[in-house]
């Protein structure tokens, strides 16, 4: 259906065909699963409903999965990441896609409830960050008479309604859909962090492939990623300089490890905190000093990358200098309690950028009011990154929706000899060549020539 789409403005879709034209050039992995799988169709009868950052990069992905055969409606999974030249590509291209830079959160659950309407019910899940299956889960629980209990937050209270009209609109339509569902591959470390819990309650009623946690993501797209868009989006919003300021990175996971990188490459000087006491003498030997956020409330730049809640508070704000930048680079918005801002002086000073004033007079700049910065003010990673990520989405759609019955209700990760393919097709690119083992030597250091070339436990 031609009109089957919501998007800011269709005649932006020429401007993001000829950026996803550039972005197929840096995405070998994607182009690469076109060519091997174009012919067999392994996706056709695959209903996916995508809920993942609706970029160009994104594109690139829903139109190889579109090639290996699937019917595809999409979603952001945040209110801020579209690209609206993006959108526009795909839905004219013939996708339905439902996603707007700078939706409204009703707007947003609605567009996700949107991307669930295939005529005959979806039959998989891509999710990012889990909004997807959240719904899904959530709303089966309503139908079975559970009390889905006060909401905690505004968004919460936003979900909670729009449970309830999918209710009245369509009685038991989310258990319907949750029986429909052969399978979720999960793009992020906060998305799979509920998978598992949800493994650990006995509450996952269907197959999921934690895409994250294949090496080639998040030793990739959090690490390397990271460090090119963090800096982006700062620069993006403020135009500050940042050589010579000092900057305090909150976690130093593989999204806190490329955000401390790459505050440390444009010349700020990077302090870190961590709870964790590997990630904490980690950020030490790669020479940052590690200190608690509270002794460094006088530095100028402070970001979360810790996917944990309350990590920046307000009494951490009130503390803090005169025009310092907060921002966060972790997939919700709780790292920082924003909502305590909430009845101080606001200035939007432009789109995703707002200066707030403390009762002391200091002003301070919120980025994407403290939603992932480096989607909200900038435009994510680039294509190359990505590729690396999606390819391993577009195998565990491929591995969940051919050969799902072979899986329990559990969460998997893919395994290593795929996750060496997924670097493998990204080496030419960059000029990289792979020597060969000998029999002999495969043999000495127990691998084969062919591999995997890693026991299960290695770390990278
Ligand atoms: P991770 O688990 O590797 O790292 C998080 C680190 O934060 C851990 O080392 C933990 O010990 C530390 N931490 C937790 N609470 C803390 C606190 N109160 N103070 C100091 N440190 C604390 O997770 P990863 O992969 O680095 O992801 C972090 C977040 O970023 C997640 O929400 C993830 O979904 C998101 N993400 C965002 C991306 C983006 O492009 N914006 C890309 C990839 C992931």
């Amino acid at each position: 259906m031609a009109t089957d789409y919501i998007v800011k403005d269709i005649s932006l879709a020429d401007f993001g065909r000829k950026e996803l034209d550039i972005a197929e050039t840096e995405m070998p992995g994607l182009m690469a699963l076109r060519e091997e799988y174009g012919a067999q169709q392994p996706l056709k009868g695959a209903r996916i409903v995508g809920s993942l950052h609706m970029t160009i990069q994104t594109a690139c992905l829903i139109e190889t999965l579109v090639a290996l055969g699937a019917d595809v409606r999409w979603a952001s999974c945040n209110i801020f990441s579209t690209q609206d030249h993006a959108a526009a590509a795909i839905a004219q291209a013939g996708v339905p896609v439902f996603a707007i830079k700078g939706q409204s959160l009703e707007e947003h659950w609605d567009y996700l409830d949107k991307s669930f309407l295939f005529p005959e019910g979806p039959n998989m899940i891509l999710d990012d960050g889990g909004d997807a299956t959240l719904y899904v889960l959530l709303g089966a629980r309503a139908e079975a008479g559970e009390d889905l209990g006060v909401p905690t937050s505004e968004e919460e209270e936003v979900i909670h309604k729009q449970i309830a009209k999918r209710m009245a609109e369509s009685p038991g339509w989310f258990t319907k859909t949750r029986e429909a569902i052969m399978g979720v591959s999960e793009e992020t470390t906060t998305g799979v962090h509920r998978l598992y819990d949800l493994q650990k309650n006995g509450q996952l009623p269907f197959p999921a492939i934690n895409v994250n946690d294949s090496v080639t993501k998040s030793k990739f797209d959090n690490k390397y990623g990271c460090k090119e868009s963090l800096v982006d989006g700062i620069r993006r919003a403020t135009d500050t300089m940042m050589a010579g300021k000092v900057a305090v990175v909150c976690g130093y996971g593989d999204v806190g490890k490329g955000s401390a990188a790459s505050l440390a490459g444009a010349g700020a000087r990077v302090k870190v905190t961590e709870a964790d006491p590997i990630c904490a003498l980690q950020a030490a030997m790669d020479g940052f000093e590690v200190v608690l956020l509270e002794e460094s409330l006088d530095a100028d730049i402070f970001i979360t990358t810790t996917g944990n809640k309350d990590v920046i508070r307000i009494e951490h704000m009130r503390e803090m200098k005169d025009m310092a930048i907060v921002g966060n680079i972790g997939h919700f918005d709780n790292e920082i309690q924003v909502a305590s801002l909430k009845n101080h002086k606001w200035t939007n000073i432009k789109e995703q950028v707002d200066m707030i004033e403390m009762p002391n007079g200091n002003r301070l700049i919120l980025l994407s009011e403290g939603r992932l910065l480096n989607l909200g003010n900038a435009t994510g990673h680039p294509s190359f990154v990505m590729s690396a990520s999606f390819t391993n989405q577009v195998l565990a759609q491929i591995e969940l929706f051919t050969k799902g019955e072979q899986y329990n209700n559990e969460v998997y990760i893919l395994p290593k000899h795929l996750d060496e393919k997924v670097a493998a097709l990204h080496l030419s690119k960059v000029g990289a060549k792979l020597s060969k083992l000998t029999p002999e030597q495969a043999a000495y250091i127990g691998v084969t020539p062919e591999g995997p070339f890693k026991p299960e436990h290695y770390r990278y």
